[in-house]
C-alpha cells in the first residue's frame, strides 16, 4: 500500500468503489425521505386551514390519507436506510480488516515482538470500527442534511422572509459554532482510548498468566492494578464525554433561542392577520425540523474526526513493509538438504549482538545436536534458518541455495520446525495435526501417530480425529504437546527438521517415547536438534556447543565425547553426576 501518497485519501476509495451501487441507492432513499419530510408540514398546514375554514369533509379525509401514506413510506424508507447503511459499512470495513490482518501476518517478527495482542486487536478491529460509520453514512448524511436545510430555508423564504432570515442566521451560527469547537474533545477522546487499550492490555496479560497469578497469590496486586486502570478509564472517559457534549449543548441553547424568536414573530403575524393558523404551525414545524440536520452534521463531524484518526493509523500500518524480502527461487534439491552458515552475525536490536561469526556445514542427512546454556542463542539460530529475522551479515544456504534467494513458501514446504511451545488452533484434532491440509487421509494420519507414539492419546479422545480442540494448548501435557508437534511436522514429510526441545524435564517414559518419535522423524531428513537433555543426543552425528552466541566447539559426537578436555565431555560428566545424585 506504500504507493499511496502521504495525505491522500485515494486508498479509502478502494474500499468504497465495490459498494458504490449501494451508496447510490442510499443517497436516493435519503433524498426521498428528505422530500417527504419537507412535504408533511405543508399537508398539515392545509388541513388546519381547511378545518378552520370549515372546508368539505372529503378534502380533509383526502389530506389525512396523503399524510398517512407519506408517514408510512417514510418509516419503511428509514428501515431500508438503516439496513443498507449497515450493509455498506460492514462490507467495506470487513475488506479493510481482512487486508490489515493479511498484511500483519506477513510482517516480520521484529514488528510483532513490539506489539501486544491487545494492541493488534485494537488496530485491526478497533480503528476500523471507528471508520465504519464514515464509510456508510458520512457522504450520504452530509448531503442529506444540507439538502434538508436548504429545502426548509427555501420554503420559509417563500412564506415569510423575516422568519426565514432568523432561521438562516440560527443555522449559520450553529454550524459555525460546531465547526469552531469540533476539536474540543478530540485529544481527550484519544486519551480515553489509550486508557481503555491499557485496561484491555492488563486484563489480557493477567489472564494469560492466570496460573502464576493464582499460585503466586498475586490476586490482590492484580486487583489493585486493575482498579487503577479502571479509574484512569473512568476519569478520562468522563472528561472526554463532558467535552464532547459541549458543542451539542451550545446548539441546544441556540436552538431554544431561535424557536422563541420564530414563535414570537409567528404569533405577531397571526394576530395582525398576516398569517393563518396553519401557516403559524408551518413556521413552528419547520423551525423544529431545522434542529435535526444540524445535529446530524455535528455528529458526522465527530465521526469524521474519529474516522480520520482510524484512517491515519490504518494507513500507517499498511505502509509498513516487512524487513524480510522474498526471493524468486522456487525449488530446492530433492531429498535431505544440506545446511551451511557462513560468517553469520545477528542481533535482535541493533545494540546487543546475539550470534557472532557462526560458521558450520551440515551434509544432507546428517544430524546436528546444539547444546549451550540458556540464552546462548540456540533458538536464534533456528529462527534465522526459517527467515523469521534477517541476519546482520553472512549467508545461510539450505540445499546449496542462499535462503534469501528463495520464495518463503518454497523454504517452508521443505523445512519443518518444532518449537519450544506448541500452538493449538480452534478446530478438530485432525485439522490441528494436518494444519488444515485436507489432502492427507485419516489412515495416513493414524499411521503416523502410531509410529510416533501418539496413537494411545488419539484413541483416548472421545471422537478420535474429529475431537474438537480448543485454542491455546491447555488440553495437552508438555510431553503430549511435543509428540503432537512432532507428528505435525512428520506429516509434512520435511527434508530438514529443526527440533527445539522444551527445557523442562519430562518423566522417563515420556522421554523414551519422544526419543523414538524423534528417531523416526529424522530417518529420512537432515536434522538439527536443540537439546536440553543430553540423552536426546545419543544418535546425532555432530555436536555444536554454543556459549554467549559463539561456537565454542563443533565436531563429530564421538570424538568430542572421547576428548576429556572438551566442553561436551564436561557436559556429559555433569549430566551423569546429576543423574546419580
Ligand atoms: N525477541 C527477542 N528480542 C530481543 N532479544 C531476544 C529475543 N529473543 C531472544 N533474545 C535474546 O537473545 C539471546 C539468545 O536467545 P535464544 O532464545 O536464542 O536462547 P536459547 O539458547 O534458545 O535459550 P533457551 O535454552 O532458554 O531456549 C538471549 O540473550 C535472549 O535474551
Ligand atoms: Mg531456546
Amino acid at each position: 500500500m506504500a504507493q499511496y501518497k502521504k495525505g491522500s485519501m485515494s486508498w479509502v476509495l478502494r474500499y468504497l468503489i465495490p459498494v458504490k451501487g449501494s451508496m447510490l441507492i442510499l443517497l436516493v432513499l435519503l433524498l426521498t425521505t428528505t422530500l417527504f419530510q419537507l412535504i408533511s408540514p405543508q399537508i398539515v398546514q392545509r388541513f388546519i386551514d381547511a378545518a378552520f375554514a370549515k372546508g368539505p369533509m372529503s378534502s380533509l379525509i383526502g389530506l389525512a390519507g396523503v399524510y398517512l401514506v407519506i408517514a408510512v413510506c417514510n418509516q419503511l424508507i428509514t428501515v431500508a436506510l438503516s439496513y443498507l447503511g449497515n450493509d455498506v459499512a460492514w462490507r467495506a470495513t470487513n475488506q479493510l480488516r481482512a487486508d490489515l490482518l493479511k498484511h500483519c501476518l506477513r510482517l516480520d517478527m521484529r514488528f510483532h515482538n513490539l506489539k501486544t495482542p491487545g494492541e493488534m486487536i485494537e488496530r485491526i478491529d478497533g480503528d476500523v470500527t471507528n471508520m465504519s460509520n464514515f464509510f456508510a453514512m458520512f457522504l450520504v448524511q452530509i448531503v442529506g442534511s444540507f439538502v434538508l436545510l436548504a429545502g426548509i430555508l427555501a420554503i420559509m423564504f417563500v412564506h415569510n422572509s423575516s422568519i426565514a432570515i432568523v432561521m438562516t442566521l440560527f443555522t449559520c451560527v450553529s454550524i459555525g459554532v460546531m465547526i469552531g469547537i469540533r476539536d474540543l474533545g478530540v485529544t481527550a477522546s484519544q486519551a480515553e482510548r489509550q486508557a481503555s487499550a491499557s485496561l484491555y492490555g492488563l486484563i489480557e496479560e493477567r489472564i494469560a498468566g492466570i496460573e502464576d497469578v493464582q499460585t503466586g497469590g498475586s490476586v490482590p496486586y492484580v486487583m489493585n492494578r486493575f482498579h487503577r486502570a479502571m479509574r484512569a478509564v473512568f476519569q478520562r472517559g468522563r472528561k472526554a464525554w463532558m467535552l464532547r457534549v459541549v458543542p451539542w449543548n451550545a446548539t441546544v441553547i441556540l436552538y431554544t433561542m431561535a424557536v422563541t424568536v420564530v414563535l414570537l414573530l409567528g404569533v405577531h403575524l397571526y394576530l395582525t392577520g398576516q398569517a393563518t393558523l396553519g401557516t403559524l404551525f408551518l413556521f413552528f414545524q419547520y423551525t423544529q425540523m431545522l434542529n435535526d440536520p444540524i445535529e446530524q452534521l455535528g455528529n458526522q463531524m465527530q465521526e469524521f474526526q474519529k474516522a480520520k484518526s482510524g484512517m491515519r493509523r490504518c494507513r500507517e500500518l499498511l505502509g509498513l513493509g516487512s524487513e524480510i524480502q522474498e526471493g524468486t527461487a522456487e525449488t530446492l534439491p530433492d531429498g535431505a538438504l544440506s545446511v551451511e552458515f557462513e560468517e553469520v552475525n545477528f542481533s535482535y536490536n541493533q545494540e546487543e549482538r546475539v550470534l557472532h561469526d557462526i560458521n558450520f556445514t551440515l551434509n544432507p542427512g546428517e544430524r546436528l545436536g546444539i547444546v549451550g546454556r540458556t540464552g546462548s542463542g540456540k533458538s536464534s539460530i533456528s529462527r534465522l534458518l526459517l527467515r523469521l529475522y534477517n541476519m546482520d551479515n553472512g549467508v545461510i544456504r539450505v540445499g546449496g541455495v542462499d535462503i534469501r534467494q528463495l520464495k518463503l513458501a518454497a523454504l517452508y514446504r521443505r523445512v519443518g520446525m518444532v518449537t519450544q511451545d506448541v500452538q493449538l488452533f480452534d478446530g478438530t484434532l485432525r485439522d490441528n495435526l494436518t494444519l488444515f491440509d485436507s489432502s492427507l487421509t485419516d489412515e495416513q494420519i493414524l499411521e503416523t501417530t502410531a509410529q510416533l507414539g501418539l496413537r494411545p492419546w488419539v484413541d483416548a479422545q472421545p471422537q478420535g480425529l474429529q475431537t474438537h480442540l480448543s485454542a491455546g494448548g491447555t488440553s495437552l501435557s508438555a510431553g503430549e504437546a511435543q509428540l503432537f508437534a512432532l507428528t505435525r511436522v512428520f506429516l509434512t514429510r520435511p527434508s530438514l527438521v529443526i527440533l527445539d526441545e522444551p527445557s523442562s524435564r519430562l518423566d522417563p517414559a515420556t522421554e523414551a517415547a519422544l526419543q523414538t518419535a524423534v528417531d523416526h522423524l529424522l530417518e529420512h531428513c537432515t536434522g538439527i536438534v536443540i537439546a536440553h537433555r543430553l540423552s536426546t543426543l545419543e544418535k546425532v552425528d555432530k555436536i555444536m556447543v554454543l556459549g554467549r552466541g559463539r561456537i565454542l566447539e563443533f565436531g563429530g559426537r564421538e570424538a568430542l565425547a572421547e576428548d576429556q578436555s572438551s566442553h561436551f565431555a564436561e557436559l556429559l560428566r555433569t549430566d551423569r553426576q546429576e543423574e546419580l545424585a
